[in-house]
């Protein structure tokens, strides 16, 4: 295996601008001295991500997520460090020197090597230090005994500020800490470990190293996450790292098959009950990258998520990307809304239970989707349809007749009727993808204010007007906002399509939209506008005056959202922003001493 020479890796964080990597899939607007945008890794309506020039980094405020511009694109397209430095690579243009040799580069053996040092600390304190001992207590009384304790080197975060920093400073640079994602440094009180009062599960990669944690609360933390993962690193991706796979691999082999839970509780008691070929997932989100670990070790997978509904729509989506591998995929669902730990807990007999009560991923799918139905009431009928064409529309011809057959035989139609809608959908769904593809669906925005809408229906006729009037719209569109999504998403047609404007705007627009976007279209349109330069100079100040809006209202929020005593700063910052942008509000409006603004 060659590996990327430290120089490349250098060379790539040299080049590729923290902004200039994240604009390319976040829009961002300014903050201060900062960008900020919506996070790309969690939902929100307000922006809480930052991204900051001088420092090269991007930090979400809101989900934690943070890091360089290489961890950036690691998280967001969910690929290897390996794979963003290639992709950053190829964006800046630089050649990809490679180490030849087996080894990986020498900075990453330090991170193993930090989080081995890391996980004998946790050990130290759950087993032998009395502060441990609720944590303990805890996984006792969770069913766990010493001898699986030790087997899965669970540890315990010890509840101060900086235990595990103090404890390793004198053998690990902090650097190193730092990068495995273990502690952060704050401008007041210096480094602090990140993992505080939480049960440690250490997670190694396939190839038996540790490249991450996960902490559990249990009785006295008061952040309620329940279980913190460490963030993306140079060696940790979670989206490409099967939990317990590395211990697994020799079961997996004897029994030609892996068994894949959500949870690490799950799995360690599934090892407990027997069940040594167990793996888990860290949560239902099963990515392709997991389902490719996978294919290494087998060609067989059972599924065995927690029976509750999330898990059981879990099971659902794992088959679509477990098929895409070209696995065999059986599915054991739990009774009772269990997960496998309290499956095992209250049953014992978990191995049996797996054994015997497999559904092929056919069967499995055809009783999630009709077993609840109702088949004598019509709209059940019409909505099992529907899911079902969903899910064999992508399977063989073949499987797609034997279950629209059964399906047509128990709600008692006609298969050529089902075969009929059948057709339709495909047809339907090529004319929605068509559209979707059209109207971009950007951000929601704050309620409409008519003086702004007014404005920027004139902006879309200006537009679709004249050649002088676009060239001025299209200088400043990336400071415009549009607060009506339906006159956003035409614009954004119009955008897109004006290299094709061999004929008239108009009609090369509606040749690309649905019935009713056309509609929507000829009711903004207005052949008998006064248009003038002057007129369209002042609508773009308005919509630019409307971002800035926007953006006050943003800042509001997170104003709102900070302690004005403890974050000071931050808080005198933010308000400096808002008085500036409120005076270039006024102005674009015109309301200072009557002057326009001129941009
Ligand atoms: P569950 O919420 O089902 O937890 O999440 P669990 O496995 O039953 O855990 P216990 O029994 O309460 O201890 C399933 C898995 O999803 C991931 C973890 O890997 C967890 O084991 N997860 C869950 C997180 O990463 N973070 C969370 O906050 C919750
Ligand atoms: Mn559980």
């Amino acid at each position: 295996m060659a590996s990327i020479s430290q120089k490349t890796i250098d060379l790539i964080k040299d080049t590729a601008d923290i902004v200039d990597v994240v604009s390319e899939f976040v829009p961002l607007q300014a903050a201060g001295k900062n960008m900020k945008g919506l996070c790309p890794f969690h939902s929100e309506k307000t922006p809480s991500f930052f991204v900051s020039k001088e420092r090269q980094i991007f930090n979400c405020f809101g989900c934690g997520k943070k890091g360089n511009s290489i961890i950036f694109i690691q998280e967001y397209k969910n690929i290897s460090f390996m794979e963003a430095l290639q992709y950053l690579a190829d964006k800046y243009h630089i050649d990809l020197e490679l180490d030849e040799g087996n080894f990986p580069a020498k900075s990453n053996v330090n991170l193993y090597k930090t989080n081995e040092k890391a996980m004998e600390f946790y050990s130290l304190n759950l087993l032998n230090i009395d502060s441990g001992k609720p944590a303990l207590d805890y996984l006792m009384k969770r069913g766990l005994d010493l001898d699986t304790i030790k087997e899965f080197e669970l540890g315990y975060a010890p509840n101060k500020n900086n235990d595990l920093f103090n404890h390793l400073s004198k053998e690990i640079q902090p650097l190193d800490l730092l990068n495995v994602g273990l502690i952060n440094k704050s401008n007041q009180e210096g480094y602090y470990d990140l993992f505080r009062s939480r049960i440690m599960f250490p997670i190694r990669d396939e190839m038996n190293r540790v490249v991450a944690f996960s902490g559990r609360i249990f009785n006295d933390n008061t952040n309620p996450a329940k279980y913190v993962n460490t963030s993306a690193t140079e060696i940790f991706s979670k989206s490409h790292v099967l939990y317990n796979l590395y211990r697994a691999m020799p079961f997996i082999r004897t029994n030609n098959r892996i068994v894949l839970m959500e949870g690490y509780m799950d799995v360690i008691k599934a090892n407990m009950a027997g069940v040594k070929e167990a793996v888990c997932s860290m949560g239902t989100q099963l990515t392709i990258d997991q389902a490719m670990l996978v294919k290494k070790q087998t060609d067989n997978v059972i599924i065995c998520y927690d029976g509750d509904k999330p898990g059981q729509e879990a099971t659902y989506k794992a088959i679509r990307i477990l098929e895409n591998a070209k696995l065999n995929v059986k599915v054991v669902s739990l009774p009772d809304n269990m997960d496998p730990d309290e499956y095992i807990t209250k049953h014992r007999d978990f191995k049996d239970f797996l054994d015997n009560n497999q559904l092929d991923r056919f069967e499995f799918v055809y009783k999630m989707i009709v077993g609840h139905k109702d088949l004598s009431k019509p709209a059940e009928i019409e909505d099992a349809k529907n899911k079902l064409f969903d899910f064999f529309g992508k399977t063989s011809g073949m499987i797609r007749e034997i279950y629209l057959k059964r399906f047509a035989a128990e709600s008692n139609i006609n298969y050529d009727t089902l075969l009929g809608d059948y057709h339709q959908t495909q047809i339907d769904e090529k004319i929605l993808e068509d559209y979707r593809l059209k109207v971009n669906r950007t951000v929601l925005t704050k309620t409409a204010m008519p003086k702004y809408e007014k404005a920027e229906i004139a902006v879309l006729n200006y537009y679709l007007r004249d050649k002088e009037y676009r060239k001025l719209i299209d200088a400043h569109i990336q400071q415009m906002y549009f607060t009506n999504l339906n006159i956003r998403a035409l614009m954004q047609t119009a955008l897109d399509k004006i290299k094709e404007w061999t004929t008239t705007p108009l009609i090369a627009m509606r040749s690309g939209l649905t019935t009713e976007s056309v509609n929507l279209l000829e009711g903004y349109v207005n052949e008998k506008y006064e248009f003038a330069m002057e007129d369209l100079q002042s609508c773009i100040r308005m919509l630019m005056s409307s971002k800035h809006r926007q953006t006050v209202a943003d800042l509001k929020d997170e104003l709102s959202r900070l302690d004005s005593k403890k974050d000071r700063d931050k808080y005198l910052e933010i308000n400096e922003e808002i008085k500036h942008l409120s005076s270039q509000i006024m102005e674009l409006e015109g309301r200072k001493n009557g002057k326009k603004a001129n941009y």
